[in-house]
């Protein structure tokens, strides 16, 4: 359950704490001054005769000079009626004639929702697994075990059968009872364009569960049995469980095996990830059916710092390797790399560990290559450098590559190498002859401003107007920017770290501005399962807590001066992380519609967009009253892309 903005507020503003304090002291009139909401009685919290205990009723604040108890209506309620933050606020409530309402109802129905779609896929998962070991799974079986796939395998990765039948499942399943309109919506089965029942997606394939990195099933696999089927793999569709883009196979298991200290493999499929796993490389990942994405990436290095891309040898994989160098040289920062392991004889994981054994596979790991290596060899493969001219093309291809590393640090590095790896190739002479000011790459990649990517960069932070001194009163109407709002999460995070387990799905996923935010973030995924969650934290990010937990704002949000109080603190987490992911939608609308433009855009097209954006970021923050969700703006903000687009704003106007 949650609040709206403004609740809160509106609910201290209507009752007056003296007389939800009235209702449990006697008031010393002789001391009090009740006109000026001044009022005095012996303490309720601990035993006095004398009246130290002074409530302000109109700042609505009480304060015990003998105990040093403090604290709002609320929490005075909390107190001695020893009821929760929720119960208390639905007794003011009450009391002030205000409705309890459901703080965003729409998010609550979607996790319900989500709930809700997520037990159906434990019985779609349960009702395939047990279909493996029927008559009709014998097939399968054989398969697997064709494929040297041992039973703990098989149990271990839930691996499932789904006969090749028009209802199986869906009879199965609405048999226990569950909607046919949310087996479908699960991704399960498809509805018929004739509106006809529903009928079974995965029809004679080996089914492989995909799990979140909490363990929920989110969504399957299925690769076919018939050679000749007409796709051999099969994904689940997009549901409210499953984002393909987000999502990797395997990603709990991986990252605990990486936490063990295993190297983080990224292959290609299903198959690959299992039979690294059997043979020991518990640190195996996939993505689903499609290449390889930015977010995939992100969630890559919160696992580990240096992840390894298995890729065939063949044409398919070298492309595929490349788009990943594409994708990642942007978003390099210190400390987080990629290597490449390239596969000989065109051999996925799963066949060289076939043919060579895990020795085999570890040789390829241990001759992983950096990535500039890649780029490198894109750049020069096959091409002949023997004239001054093809010679200047390479350069600029290399600066070009290089100027898309925003990191300044890596980006010098990546030069500098680059630069090497030029000398060797052209020898002493050609490069002399060649850069005649004696610069590499290294120099003039400083002098030469390269171009950022137009949305990229964060708003500024903020500061906080001083009379809104804590986070959760200026969020109840205005934009709180980025930063803050993960500082917050954070530092509630760590003030409850009980929670950390149940919200690590989020944590997961969420991208932070700050790199302290980030090693905090990961430290804390990687101290889920430890016995002592905090001393891990500590330890392996201790400077960055200390550092975040001294910044006033965040030292003074309530959620995180009440550490005892885990349910307001659950639920002001909720609030802020739905916001924060509130906002990465709208910019990542904003992205994409720029990289559509991409291509057409001039510098021109970049600078509207970029103001329209900044234009939107300021809308955001001047709404102070204005109590609706991120919907709107997103609406506004589309319209206002659509008018560019529209107007073709990327053809240069004349004169
Ligand atoms: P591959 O065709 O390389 O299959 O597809 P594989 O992993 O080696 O599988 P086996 O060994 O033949 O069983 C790699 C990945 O690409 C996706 C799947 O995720 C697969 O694991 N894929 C492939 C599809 O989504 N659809 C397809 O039709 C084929
Ligand atoms: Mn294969």
């Amino acid at each position: 359950m949650s609040l709206p903005p403004g609740f809160l507020d509106e609910l201290r503003n209507r009752v007056s704490i003296s007389q939800v304090v009235g209702r449990k002291v006697v008031w010393d009139m002789r001391k009090s001054n009740q006109a000026k909401g001044d009022m005095w009685a012996p303490c309720p919290f601990h035993q006095e005769k004398s009246a130290s205990f002074h409530v302000d009723d109109r700042k609505g604040y009480y304060y015990c000079f003998g105990c040093h108890a403090k604290g709002d209506a609320l929490s005075f309620l909390r107190e001695t009626e020893n009821v929760g933050f929720m119960e208390a606020v639905e007794i003011l409530a009450r009391e002030a004639g205000m409705t309890m309402p459901a703080r965003d109802p729409k998010a609550a129905e979607r996790a319900d929702r989500r709930t809700e779609l997520t037990r159906v896929m434990d019985e779609a998962v349960k009702y395939y697994r047990m279909q493996l070991s029927t008559q009709a799974g014998a097939e399968a079986r054989a398969y697997i075990q064709r494929r040297g796939l041992t039973p703990e395998t098989v149990s271990r990765f839930e691996l499932g059968f789904a006969p090749d039948q028009r209802q199986g499942l869906f009879n199965a399943l609405v048999q226990k009872g569950i909607a046919a309109e949310l087996i479908v919506e699960a991704g399960l089965c498809a509805k018929p364009d004739d509106g006809g029942a529903p009928y079974d997606r995965f029809r004679g394939r080996i089914i492989y569960p995909i799990r979140d990195a909490r363990g929920r099933a989110i969504s399957l696999g299925g690769r076919a049995m018939d050679p000749n089927a007409r796709a051999k793999y099969l994904n689940g569709p997009e549901t409210p469980l499953f984002d393909k883009g987000r999502s990797l196979y395997n990603h709990g298991p991986a990252r605990e095996a990486c936490g063990k200290g295993q190297p983080l493999i990224v292959c290609e499929g299903y198959m690959d990830v299992i039979a690294l796993a059997q043979a020991g490389f518990g640190g195996a990942v996939a993505p689903l059916g499609t290449a390889v994405t930015e977010e995939q990436l992100h969630l890559m290095w919160r696992i580990h710092d240096e992840p390894v891309i298995a890729l065939d040898g063949d044409t398919a994989g070298i492309r595929a390797a490349m788009r990943v160098v594409d994708l990642a040289l942007p978003l390099l920062e210190a400390g987080k790399a990629l290597r490449f392991a390239i596969l000989p004889g065109g051999q996925d994981p799963d066949e060289l560990i076939k043919a060579g054994g895990p020795g085999a596979m570890q040789r390829v790991l241990d001759g992983a290559r950096p990535m500039v290596d890649l780029l490198w060899q894109r750049e020069t493969e096959g091409k002949v450098f023997d004239s001054p001219e093809r010679r200047a093309a390479l350069d600029k291809s290399l600066r070009t590559a290089i100027s898309r590393i925003r990191d300044a640090s890596i980006r010098r590095h990546y030069g500098a190498e680059v630069d090497r790896l030029r000398r060797d190739l052209f020898g002493f002479s050609a490069t002399s002859g060649q850069g005649t000011t004696g610069q590499g790459f290294t120099a003039y990649r400083e002098d030469r401003p390269f171009r950022r990517r137009p949305f990229g960069a964060k708003p500024p932070a903020l500061p906080l107007p001083a009379t809104r001194s804590t986070l959760l009163v200026a969020a109840e109407g205005e934009a709180v920017p980025d930063h803050l709002r993960e500082a917050v999460i954070l530092a509630i995070l760590a003030t409850h770290p009980a929670l950390i387990p149940e919200f690590e799905s989020q944590l997961e996923t969420m991208r932070f501005s700050d790199p302290a935010h980030e090693r905090l973030a990961e430290a804390m995924l990687q101290a889920i399962g430890a016995g002592e969650i905090l001393p891990r934290i500590m330890q392996a990010a201790g400077a960055d807590l200390d550092r975040l937990l001294r910044q006033p704002h965040v030292r003074t949000a309530p959620p995180v001066l009440r550490h005892d109080d885990t349910a307001f603190a659950r639920m002001c987490l909720a609030e802020e992380l739905a916001k924060a992911e509130a906002a990465r939608a709208v910019r990542a609308e904003v992205a994409e519609a720029a990289e559509e433009l991409e291509g057409l855009a001039d510098e021109g097209v970049t600078w509207r967009l970029s103001e329209a954006n900044r234009a939107r970021e300021r809308a955001e923050r001047s709404k102070l009253d204005d109590t609706s969700d991120m919907g709107e703006d997103r609406a506004a903000l589309s319209a206002q892309l659509q008018a560019l687009i529209d107007g073709e704003v990327w053809r240069k106007r004349k004169g």
